[in-house]
């Protein structure tokens, strides 16, 4: 190395020392006569003064994100001049050389001097510079962290004998239910290889090999809208092992997560986590993956309403749908332009309406839909939403998942508006039962799986479910945190009877079987065991345990949220040559 010591370790003991330092210049003071440095390495910060020779000549020129090597004495800095926010705050280094190692030319941000995650740098900007963003000490932390979480995942899988094993990028479709990536091959011209969304099929033939226990920190591609906490390329601690229960699956997550819990946090996750069937995940939250940090549990009135005159609810509920609530606490106080604000939230998340009714201090009703209230409504709507004086209840009625699903992202819109999240709890849930299948397209064109379509059926619905699809339900689980879905898995089907069922219920013909998912078939008269998995997103692990929303803060090169990656410039179009060569335009041989 051409430095002997590390600037952010140097501490009062090494007084006394000459030390070469190698780094950047993250501050600069010009006192005329003498110059502070403020010099950064990956350790840290210390303070360099340059007083007199040449070195101090030299430093007038010295400009913000030079890179720099500095021969120096370390000294304990003069009385009142300690800096107590510096781990390097009681010492300084009194320059004797300086050379400059290369310049920088005028940055397009500041790098110095923000220690968030984030800044109020347009993001675009940060990402298009992402390598001088990486220079300030917030998103470097971000990155130590994400690194410090994948050593313990490693740690904690091959404690229990779990084998580490690559799978190919260059594949065929996976069935994770969004886009695919495709790739050209210029060998095989009209033919294109998939990028796989997950490794799901891959880790399935690895437990037909019998090799039981597999992990991979693998890259999976989706082309699918991006979101703060999702974009087409991202990490998963991908896990399958053979012959296990649930239980297993939920044992090795857990100790995983409190392991990264306590060590990158510090904090004591107790265990076993919460249980909750997606039933009912739905019925109290409207979500499957409810942030239990607050109350505000969605109450349901179509008791009430049964026999209602109120057009709109008389008529949803006649066509077998839902009317349910949702209490603000002291939401009476609400203007009209804040009531007006709701409503339009709503109809922006594709409402027709939101109702409301407010329970004035002395009890009454005020409401535009009092006035067709019977009686008996009026004088129990307040017990039946659980609505105290001062509160306002927002009512929707509407087919039944999208009533529930509505009231569920109120609930969390609510109770951010009201400061009802508490800071620093960590609520972990295990959302068990989930459905088998969901109803495809706009007009239940048929069926499709809401986890994948080799995630088993529960025993009970194991000889039905291609008779009842509605009311199937999975050997399917996810793990939450605090409204967010960390990961998800399922106990997989290894009966190639049953595969073929489920096939058949997704409306996928023998041949279109065959011709997605055939090696995986033909696997699987080879004895294949039991086996079961889960996949957890390591980008959202990260963001959540660095302390941030967005998972794009810690990845090295983020694409952009609007798509395409600032940086390098890519996505780029081609050349006419390149588009012959790799084939685009042929058509597959037959
Ligand atoms: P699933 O599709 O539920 O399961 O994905 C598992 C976890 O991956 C994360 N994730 C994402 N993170 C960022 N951006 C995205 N676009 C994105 N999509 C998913 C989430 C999610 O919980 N093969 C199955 C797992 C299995 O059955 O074992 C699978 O991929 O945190």
């Amino acid at each position: 190395m051409i430095r002997t010591h590390d600037a952010g370790t140097l501490r009062a003991g090494q007084a006394g020392e000459t030390v070469t330092l190698t780094g950047w210049v993250a501050r600069r003071r010009d006192h005329g006569g003498v110059v502070f440095v403020d010099l950064r390495d990956a350790s840290g910060f210390v303070q360099v003064v340059f007083r007199e020779g040449d070195a101090a000549v030299l430093a007038h020129d010295l400009r913000a994100e030079y890179c720099v090597k500095v021969v120096g004495d370390v000294i304990r800095r003069p009385d009142g001049s300690d800096n107590p926010n510096l781990p390097t705050g009681e010492v300084e280094v009194v320059a004797t050389e300086l050379l400059v190692l290369s310049e920088s030319a005028e940055l397009p941000f500041p790098v110095d001097g923000n220690d968030e995650i984030s800044s109020n740098v347009e993001e675009r900007l940060r990402w298009r510079y992402r390598y001088l963003d990486l220079r300030r000490t917030g998103p470097a932390r971000a990155l130590r962290t994400r690194a410090k979480i994948t050593s313990i995942m490693r740690r904690v899988m091959e404690s229990h004998d779990f084998l580490d094993i690559e799978t190919p990028y260059l594949t065929r479709s996976t069935p994770e239910g969004a886009r695919d990536f495709l790739v050209p091959v210029r060998l095989q011209p009209g033919s294109w290889y998939a990028l796989p969304q997950s490794p799901q099929l891959f880790k399935q033939l690895l437990m037909v090999s019998g090799l039981e226990r597999y992990y991979q920190i693998a890259r999976c591609f989706r082309d699918e809208d991006s979101r703060a906490d999702r974009t087409p390329e991202f990490t998963q601690l991908d896990v399958e092992l053979s012959f296990p229960t649930e239980e297993d699956i939920y044992d090795l997550t857990e100790e995983l997560l409190v392991a990264l819990w306590s060590e990158v946090r510090g904090v004591d996750i107790p265990r076993p986590f919460e249980r909750m069937t997606y039933a009912e995940c739905m019925r109290r939250f409207g979500s499957d993956r409810p942030d239990l940090r607050f109350g505000l549990e969605l109450v349901d009135l179509c008791g009430l309403f049964a026999t209602t005159e109120v057009g709109v609810f008389k008529s949803v509920l006649g066509a077998g749908g839902h009317v349910g609530g949702l209490v603000m606490p002291g939401g009476s106080e609400l203007t009209r332009k804040q009531l007006d604000g709701w409503i339009d939230w709503a109809k922006g998340r594709g409402a027709k309406g939101l109702a409301y009714v407010i329970v004035e201090a002395d009890g009454s009703l005020r409401s535009p839909l009092v006035k067709f209230f019977s009686e008996a409504e009026v004088a129990a709507f307040a017990a039946e939403s659980g609505a105290v004086p001062g509160d306002l209840v927002f009512l929707v009625a509407a087919p039944e998942r999208e009533a529930l699903e509505l009231l569920g992202a109120l609930r969390v819109a609510v109770a951010k508006d009201r400061g009802l999240v508490p800071e620093d709890q960590w609520r972990f849930l295990w959302v068990t039962d989930f459905p088998m299948f969901e109803p495809y397209g706009d007009n239940d064109e048929g069926w499709t799986a809401v986890h994948h379509p080799f995630t088993a059926p529960s025993a009970a619905d194991g000889a039905t479910f291609h008779e009842q699809p509605g009311t199937a339900l999975a050997r399917a689980y996810d793990v939450v945190l605090n409204g967010s879905e960390l990961g998800g898995g399922s106990i997989r089907i290894h009966q190639s009877e049953m595969q073929q069922r489920v096939f058949d219920t997704i409306g996928l013909t023998r041949d279109e079987a065959q011709s997605k998912f055939g090696f995986l078939l033909e696997a699987f008269q080879y004895g294949p065991p039991p086996h079961g998995g889960i996949a957890l997103g390591l980008d959202r692990l990260a963001a959540v345990l660095a302390g941030t929303d967005a998972i794009r803060e810690v990845m090295a090169f983020p694409k952009a949220s609007s798509g395409g990656d600032p940086l390098t410039g890519a996505p780029t179009p081609i050349t006419p040559e390149q588009r012959k060569e790799a084939g685009i335009d042929a058509r597959p041989a037959d």
